[in-house]
Protein backbone atom coordinates (compact mmCIF):
# COMPACT_ATOMS: atom_id res chain seq x y z
CA UNK A 1 0.00 0.00 0.00
CA UNK A 2 1.37 3.59 -0.90
CA UNK A 3 0.96 6.04 1.73
CA UNK A 4 0.64 9.14 0.68
CA UNK A 5 2.39 11.89 2.51
CA UNK A 6 1.30 15.45 3.26
CA UNK A 7 3.13 18.02 2.42
CA UNK A 8 2.76 19.52 5.44
CA UNK A 9 1.70 18.02 8.52
CA UNK A 10 0.95 20.05 11.75
CA UNK A 11 -0.03 18.79 15.26
CA UNK A 12 -0.56 20.32 18.22
CA UNK A 13 0.24 24.09 17.56
CA UNK A 14 0.44 26.82 19.83
CA UNK A 15 2.11 29.96 19.48
CA UNK A 16 2.04 32.70 22.07
CA UNK A 17 3.78 36.18 22.05
CA UNK A 18 5.19 37.18 25.37
CA UNK A 19 6.05 40.69 26.17
CA UNK A 20 7.17 40.57 29.63
CA UNK A 21 5.05 38.36 31.74
CA UNK A 22 1.85 39.21 29.72
CA UNK A 23 0.58 35.97 27.18
CA UNK A 24 -0.67 36.78 24.17
CA UNK A 25 -2.25 33.20 22.97
CA UNK A 26 -2.23 33.45 19.10
CA UNK A 27 -2.40 29.67 18.04
CA UNK A 28 -4.03 27.47 20.16
CA UNK A 29 -4.13 23.89 18.76
CA UNK A 30 -3.65 23.76 15.09
CA UNK A 31 -3.99 19.87 13.49
CA UNK A 32 -3.77 20.29 10.00
CA UNK A 33 -2.42 18.34 7.01
CA UNK A 34 -1.89 19.72 3.63
CA UNK A 35 -1.47 18.02 0.68
CA UNK A 36 1.61 17.91 -2.40
CA UNK A 37 -0.77 20.26 -5.19
CA UNK A 38 -3.27 21.58 -2.97
CA UNK A 39 -4.24 25.15 -3.26
CA UNK A 40 -5.37 26.06 0.50
CA UNK A 41 -7.06 29.43 0.99
CA UNK A 42 -6.93 30.93 4.80
CA UNK A 43 -9.46 33.96 5.80
CA UNK A 44 -9.86 35.59 8.86
CA UNK A 45 -10.05 39.07 10.57
CA UNK A 46 -7.33 41.27 10.81
CA UNK A 47 -5.02 39.94 14.37
CA UNK A 48 -5.92 36.14 14.33
CA UNK A 49 -2.46 35.07 13.60
CA UNK A 50 -2.51 34.80 9.71
CA UNK A 51 1.30 35.87 9.16
CA UNK A 52 2.47 34.10 12.48
CA UNK A 53 0.65 30.60 10.81
CA UNK A 54 2.53 31.50 7.61
CA UNK A 55 6.00 32.53 9.77
CA UNK A 56 5.71 29.35 11.69
CA UNK A 57 5.12 26.95 8.37
CA UNK A 58 8.14 29.24 6.71
CA UNK A 59 10.77 28.57 9.47
CA UNK A 60 10.91 32.28 10.18
CA UNK A 61 9.35 31.28 13.35
CA UNK A 62 9.33 28.83 16.20
CA UNK A 63 6.46 27.27 17.73
CA UNK A 64 5.82 27.91 21.69
CA UNK A 65 4.84 24.19 21.49
CA UNK A 66 4.14 21.43 18.99
CA UNK A 67 5.21 20.53 15.72
CA UNK A 68 5.33 20.85 12.16
CA UNK A 69 6.45 18.83 9.26
CA UNK A 70 7.11 19.90 6.18
CA UNK A 71 8.39 18.01 2.92
CA UNK A 72 9.71 15.22 5.20
CA UNK A 73 11.30 18.02 7.26
CA UNK A 74 10.66 18.09 11.09
CA UNK A 75 11.16 22.06 11.41
CA UNK A 76 12.01 21.90 15.28
CA UNK A 77 14.71 19.45 14.67
CA UNK A 78 16.72 21.54 12.12
CA UNK A 79 19.39 23.27 13.44
CA UNK A 80 19.81 27.40 12.13
CA UNK A 81 22.28 25.85 9.13
CA UNK A 82 19.45 23.35 8.02
CA UNK A 83 16.40 25.73 8.53
CA UNK A 84 18.15 28.56 6.68
CA UNK A 85 18.48 25.95 3.31
CA UNK A 86 15.12 24.66 4.00
CA UNK A 87 13.89 28.45 3.19
CA UNK A 88 15.93 29.05 0.58
CA UNK A 89 15.63 26.02 -0.88
CA UNK A 90 12.04 24.44 -0.36
CA UNK A 91 9.46 27.64 0.43
CA UNK A 92 8.83 30.67 -1.80
CA UNK A 93 7.42 33.62 0.62
CA UNK A 94 5.36 36.02 -0.41
CA UNK A 95 5.72 38.56 2.36
CA UNK A 96 2.71 40.83 3.04
CA UNK A 97 4.88 44.14 2.84
CA UNK A 98 7.16 42.72 -0.09
CA UNK A 99 10.20 42.78 1.98
CA UNK A 100 12.16 44.11 -1.58
CA UNK A 101 15.90 44.92 -0.99
CA UNK A 102 15.52 48.71 -1.97
CA UNK A 103 19.03 48.63 -3.29
CA UNK A 104 18.46 45.97 -5.98
CA UNK A 105 16.41 46.21 -9.05
CA UNK A 106 13.30 43.93 -10.07
CA UNK A 107 15.66 41.46 -11.64
CA UNK A 108 18.11 41.78 -9.43
CA UNK A 109 15.87 40.93 -6.06
CA UNK A 110 14.10 38.18 -8.03
CA UNK A 111 17.63 36.56 -8.76
CA UNK A 112 18.58 36.73 -5.37
CA UNK A 113 15.96 35.05 -4.15
CA UNK A 114 16.41 32.18 -6.49
CA UNK A 115 20.26 31.62 -6.18
CA UNK A 116 20.34 28.88 -3.57
CA UNK A 117 18.32 26.69 -6.16
CA UNK A 118 19.56 27.71 -9.71
CA UNK A 119 23.44 27.75 -9.78
CA UNK A 120 23.89 28.29 -13.58
CA UNK A 121 24.06 32.63 -14.11
CA UNK A 122 22.74 32.33 -17.58
CA UNK A 123 19.52 29.81 -16.48
CA UNK A 124 19.40 31.97 -13.14
CA UNK A 125 18.45 35.34 -15.69
CA UNK A 126 16.24 33.64 -17.81
CA UNK A 127 14.18 32.00 -14.66
CA UNK A 128 14.15 35.54 -13.46
CA UNK A 129 12.77 37.27 -16.36
CA UNK A 130 10.93 34.65 -17.33
CA UNK A 131 8.63 35.25 -14.05
CA UNK A 132 9.00 38.75 -14.27
CA UNK A 133 7.03 38.87 -17.45
CA UNK A 134 4.65 36.41 -16.30
CA UNK A 135 3.52 38.68 -13.43
CA UNK A 136 3.77 42.16 -16.10
CA UNK A 137 6.64 43.15 -15.51
CA UNK A 138 8.85 43.18 -18.59
CA UNK A 139 9.11 46.98 -18.98
CA UNK A 140 10.31 47.16 -15.43
CA UNK A 141 12.64 44.77 -14.54
CA UNK A 142 15.31 47.17 -14.39
CA UNK A 143 13.60 49.59 -11.68
CA UNK A 144 14.84 49.91 -8.34
CA UNK A 145 11.55 49.28 -5.73
CA UNK A 146 11.66 52.76 -5.02
CA UNK A 147 10.43 53.55 -8.73
CA UNK A 148 7.84 51.25 -8.87
CA UNK A 149 4.21 51.46 -7.36
CA UNK A 150 3.17 49.42 -4.57
CA UNK A 151 1.01 46.86 -6.80
CA UNK A 152 4.40 46.47 -9.23
CA UNK A 153 6.26 45.53 -6.31
CA UNK A 154 4.23 43.41 -4.81
CA UNK A 155 4.33 41.52 -8.19
CA UNK A 156 8.09 41.73 -7.95
CA UNK A 157 7.37 39.70 -5.09
CA UNK A 158 4.99 37.04 -6.29
CA UNK A 159 8.03 37.07 -9.44
CA UNK A 160 10.89 35.77 -6.50
CA UNK A 161 8.87 33.61 -4.53
CA UNK A 162 7.32 31.83 -8.04
CA UNK A 163 10.32 32.20 -9.79
CA UNK A 164 11.64 29.34 -7.05
CA UNK A 165 9.21 26.79 -8.22
CA UNK A 166 9.37 25.03 -4.48
CA UNK A 167 7.49 22.57 -3.16
CA UNK A 168 5.44 25.40 -1.24
CA UNK A 169 4.38 28.70 -1.55
CA UNK A 170 3.31 30.56 1.26
CA UNK A 171 1.57 33.86 0.37
CA UNK A 172 0.37 36.84 3.01
CA UNK A 173 -2.22 38.77 1.02
CA UNK A 174 -0.49 38.49 -2.32
CA UNK A 175 -3.52 40.05 -3.96
CA UNK A 176 -3.82 43.26 -1.37
CA UNK A 177 -2.17 45.82 -3.33
CA UNK A 178 -3.25 44.60 -7.09
CA UNK A 179 -6.52 45.83 -8.82
CA UNK A 180 -9.17 42.77 -9.57
CA UNK A 181 -8.22 42.14 -13.19
CA UNK A 182 -4.51 41.91 -12.32
CA UNK A 183 -5.01 39.59 -9.35
CA UNK A 184 -7.39 37.47 -11.22
CA UNK A 185 -4.44 37.15 -13.61
CA UNK A 186 -2.00 36.15 -10.63
CA UNK A 187 -4.30 34.02 -9.37
CA UNK A 188 -4.33 32.15 -12.65
CA UNK A 189 -0.80 32.21 -12.88
CA UNK A 190 -0.84 30.23 -9.50
CA UNK A 191 -3.37 28.29 -10.81
CA UNK A 192 -1.39 26.59 -13.08
CA UNK A 193 1.85 26.49 -11.51
CA UNK A 194 -0.11 24.36 -8.85
CA UNK A 195 -1.38 22.07 -11.91
CA UNK A 196 1.88 22.16 -13.77
CA UNK A 197 4.50 21.44 -11.06
CA UNK A 198 2.05 20.15 -8.73
CA UNK A 199 3.10 22.75 -6.22
CA UNK A 200 0.85 23.69 -2.94
CA UNK A 201 -0.07 27.00 -2.31
CA UNK A 202 -1.44 28.55 1.15
CA UNK A 203 -2.76 32.12 0.40
CA UNK A 204 -3.72 34.16 3.05
CA UNK A 205 -6.69 36.86 2.13
CA UNK A 206 -9.24 38.77 2.87
CA UNK A 207 -10.82 38.65 -0.63
CA UNK A 208 -13.63 36.05 -0.37
CA UNK A 209 -13.94 36.65 -4.50
CA UNK A 210 -10.19 34.22 -4.28
CA UNK A 211 -12.28 31.50 -2.86
CA UNK A 212 -13.03 30.14 -6.46
CA UNK A 213 -9.50 29.45 -6.92
CA UNK A 214 -9.25 27.21 -3.42
CA UNK A 215 -9.47 23.69 -3.40
CA UNK A 216 -10.11 24.49 0.29
CA UNK A 217 -11.23 27.52 2.05
CA UNK A 218 -10.29 27.49 5.69
CA UNK A 219 -10.94 30.23 8.79
CA UNK A 220 -8.56 31.20 11.35
CA UNK A 221 -10.16 32.37 14.54
CA UNK A 222 -9.89 32.27 18.22
CA UNK A 223 -6.28 30.61 17.84
CA UNK A 224 -8.19 27.36 15.52
CA UNK A 225 -8.51 26.50 12.50
CA UNK A 226 -11.55 25.52 10.68
CA UNK A 227 -13.12 24.30 7.58
CA UNK A 228 -14.72 27.62 6.29
N1 LIG B 1 6.38 39.73 17.30
C1 LIG B 1 5.25 39.89 18.00
N2 LIG B 1 5.28 40.15 19.32
C2 LIG B 1 4.13 40.29 20.02
N3 LIG B 1 2.91 40.14 19.51
C3 LIG B 1 2.81 39.86 18.20
C4 LIG B 1 3.97 39.72 17.36
N4 LIG B 1 3.56 39.44 16.10
C5 LIG B 1 2.22 39.42 16.14
N5 LIG B 1 1.76 39.65 17.39
C6 LIG B 1 0.34 39.67 17.81
O1 LIG B 1 -0.22 38.41 17.45
C7 LIG B 1 -1.53 38.56 16.92
C8 LIG B 1 -1.59 37.97 15.52
O2 LIG B 1 -0.83 38.76 14.62
P1 LIG B 1 -0.69 38.43 13.07
O3 LIG B 1 -0.25 37.02 12.92
O4 LIG B 1 0.17 39.46 12.46
O5 LIG B 1 -2.22 38.58 12.58
P2 LIG B 1 -2.84 38.70 11.10
O6 LIG B 1 -1.76 38.44 10.11
O7 LIG B 1 -3.95 37.70 11.07
O8 LIG B 1 -3.40 40.10 10.99
C9 LIG B 1 -1.85 40.04 17.00
O9 LIG B 1 -2.58 40.25 18.19
C10 LIG B 1 -0.49 40.70 17.07
O10 LIG B 1 -0.55 41.89 17.78
MG1 LIG C 1 -0.96 39.61 8.57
Amino acid sequence: MVIKMALIDISGLHKSYFIGKLETKVLTGLDFKFNPGEMVMVMGPSGCGKTTLLNLLGGIDKPTTGTITVAGNNLGELNAKQLNKFRRTEVGFIFQFYNLIPTLTALENVILGIEAVIQDKTELRKKAEKYLNLVGLSDKMHNLPQELSAGEQQRVAIARALAKEPKLILADEPTGNLDEDRGEKIMALMQKLKEELKMTFLIVTHNSSLKKYADRTLLLRRGQLALN
